[in-house]
Formats: C-alpha cells, structure tokens, sequence
C-alpha cells in the first residue's frame, strides 16, 4: 500500500518523500552532497571542452575533428593533422625519447667495425636488444625464439658448429647472399652394408664404440672414389666452410637426429639412411629486406650466441 499524503515535518526529524509503502516503509529525502554534484558539473565541463579540442562525435560517414593538431613527419615531408592516436604513435617513434636513442645506436653501431661492437660493452648491449627484435621478425619462424633450431631443418644457431663459417665476415655473407646446403643422396653409389658401414666410421670418429671391420671398411668409402665424403667434409671430416659441409666428428648433429637414438643400431641406421637420401636447404639472402646496418647488429648478435669463431 502506498499513499501520497506528505506528512509535516516535525523538527529533529529527517525529511522523506511522503511515500509510505507496507504501512511503514518510507524514503528520505535528502539533498545530494556538494562534492557530488560540483564533481558531476566538473565532468560535464570536461566533456565540452573535451569534445571542442579531440575527435569526438560521428556524423553520418565522417566525425567531429576537433581544434587540436598534431604534426609529424611522412616519407621526409612534414605533415600536421587533426590529432589522433595514430599520428601520436608515428611521431613517438621519430622524436620519442627511446626512439631518438635507438637511432643514434643504430648509427653509432653502423659507423662501427666488428671488432670494436664486440669489444665495446655498451654497444654490444644495444646489439643484444635491437638484435632479438629483429631476430624474432625475420628469423625466428625458422631458427626459432632464441635460435636453438630444428634438429633436420634450421640449424641451431646457439653452438659452437658452423658449417658456413663463424667469423663475422662469414656470418654476414651468410645473412646478405642467402646460403644453399647440398649434400647429395648415395642411393645408387652405395649398397645398404656400404651405407651402415660409412655409418659406422663416421659414427666412430665421434667416440661410438662401432664393429671395428665396418668402421675400417668405412673409412675406405669415406676417403675413397665410392664415396668421396672427404671431398665436401674434409680428408680428416673437419669440414668445409666454403661448401657448407660440417665437422662430422665434434658429436655435434644439426641433420641427423644421433643424440635421439636409442642404441648404435638406431644411431647406424639414422646415418645410413641420411647419406641414402641426401639433403638440400635453403637459408634466403636478406639483402634485399634489410639495411647494412640492421645485417651488422644481426651478425654480431648471431655471433655472440654461438660463440663465434
Ligand atoms: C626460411 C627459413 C629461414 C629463415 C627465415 C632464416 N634462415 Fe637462416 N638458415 C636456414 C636454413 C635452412 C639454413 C641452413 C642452410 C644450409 O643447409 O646450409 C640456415 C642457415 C643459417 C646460418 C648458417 C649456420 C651455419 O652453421 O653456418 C646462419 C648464421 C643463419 N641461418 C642465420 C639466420 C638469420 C640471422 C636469419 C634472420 C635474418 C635467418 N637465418 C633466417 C633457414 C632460414
Ligand atoms: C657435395 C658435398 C658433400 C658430399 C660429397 C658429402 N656431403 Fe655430407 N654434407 C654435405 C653438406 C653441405 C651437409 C650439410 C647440409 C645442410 O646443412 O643442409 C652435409 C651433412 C652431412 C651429415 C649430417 C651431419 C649432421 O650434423 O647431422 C652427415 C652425417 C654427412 N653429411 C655424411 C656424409 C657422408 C658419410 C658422405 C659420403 C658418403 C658425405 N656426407 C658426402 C656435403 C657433402
């Protein structure tokens, strides 16, 4: 039940709306504090001048600009617009304070020969930086986060193997022309006791403890007309750089999972069947996607994680 008839107020009492609900409920009726409403006014000024300065209101296909103008550069030409938080990111990453720092890295870098970046600590800590960003963008979808690789696809880019070379020049050249790895299949030169047999000596020459006749046999194929391994990995399979062929007895395995397998047969059996099919990938040039100065902060980083040469 509710009732209208505003009861006279009597003094000490609290002032309600009159309304009277269930015989006894009622509500006051109190005025709203000053803070409240002198901090609702203050949002309403805030909202005009608000929507007078900044993009605001839509109207039909376009929206209310506003007075306040950013300007910023584009392409070399100084531009200035309405302001919007588009043109406020471009122009924080030219004139912003880390922005204006990484370039004048970038620079100091650039100027820079090998030895003195990775002599200089500083230098190095810009590289190491810049260099993760930039490693993440163009080579990570490969070498993954980090470098670590794919073992059978993206070498490993953190350990001590290099099949094209771990000086910086090298790397470089690596990262500007692109590389092609090629080994190819011995399917026809070779039977399968031949391949188990190569297997086994280049196995060997890693401290597996294979059957002595196989790994003598295999040595033959190895330095020999049938198989001519040497004339890639090197006579003492240490390797060559200008071919891309590795070190075939540092126990260090980009291609051939050795470390996964169970037992020297599974190991024997993992090689055989490697030098049975051969291997051809491809690392692209980046040449033509990024500066000299952003390959030299690239080379010296990759360096650094494998502990280049
Ligand atoms: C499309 C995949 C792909 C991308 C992207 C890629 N790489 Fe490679 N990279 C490869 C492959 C495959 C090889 C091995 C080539 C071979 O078999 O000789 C390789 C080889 C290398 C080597 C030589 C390793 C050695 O042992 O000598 C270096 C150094 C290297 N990459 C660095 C980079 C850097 C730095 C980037 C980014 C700028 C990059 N790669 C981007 C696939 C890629
Ligand atoms: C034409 C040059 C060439 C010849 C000949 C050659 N190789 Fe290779 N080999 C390579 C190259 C290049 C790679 C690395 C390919 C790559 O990284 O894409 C390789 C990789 C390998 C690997 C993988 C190593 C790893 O890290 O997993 C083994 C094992 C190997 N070769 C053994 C042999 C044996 C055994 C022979 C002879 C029967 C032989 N190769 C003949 C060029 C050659």
């Amino acid at each position: 039940m509710s009732t209208n008839e505003k009861p006279s107020k009597k003094p000490g009492e609290v002032e309600t709306t009159g309304h009277v609900w269930d015989s006894n409920l009622q509500e006051y009726n109190n005025p709203l504090p000053r803070w409240w409403l002198w901090g609702f006014y203050a949002t309403v000024v805030f909202a005009i001048v608000y929507w007078i300065l900044f993009p605001a209101w839509p109207i039909g296909g376009t929206f209310t600009k506003g007075l306040n103008t950013i300007t910023f550069m584009d392409d070399g030409e100084e531009v200035t617009t309405h302001w919007n938080t588009r043109s406020l990111l471009a122009r924080d990453m030219q004139t912003g304070r880390h922005a204006v720092r990484q370039r004048e890295m970038l620079d100091r870098v650039g100027d820079m020969e090998y030895e003195e970046i990775l002599a200089d600590v500083d230098a190095m800590s810009f590289v190491n930086a810049y260099a993760k960003g930039s490693f993440g963008t163009w080579c990570a979808a490969c070498h993954q986060t980090g470098g670590a690789g794919v073992i059978g696809q993206y070498p490993n880019l953190r350990n001590d193997q290099w099949k094209w070379g771990g000086t910086v020049a090298q790397i470089e050249e690596t990262l500007v022309l692109g590389r092609n790895g090629y080994m190819p299949g011995y399917r026809e030169s070779l039977n399968s006791e031949q391949l188990d047999q190569v297997a086994s000596y280049v196995l060997a020459m890693n401290d597996y403890d294979l059957d002595a006749d196989a790994v003598a046999a295999g040595e033959e194929i190895f330095n020999g007309y049938l198989g001519g391994c040497y004339q890639c990995h090197g006579v003492d399979a240490q390797g060559l750089a200008s071919l891309g062929a590795p070190n075939l007895s540092n126990n260090i395995w980009g291609l051939v999972d050795v470390p996964g397998a169970a037992d020297d047969e599974e190991r024997v059996s993992r090689v055989a069947s490697f030098v049975h099919d051969g291997v051809q990938r491809v690392m692209p040039g980046f040449a033509d996607r990024l500066s000299e100065t952003e390959i030299k902060v690239l080379t010296a980083y990759v360096h650094s994680l494998g502990g280049g040469q």
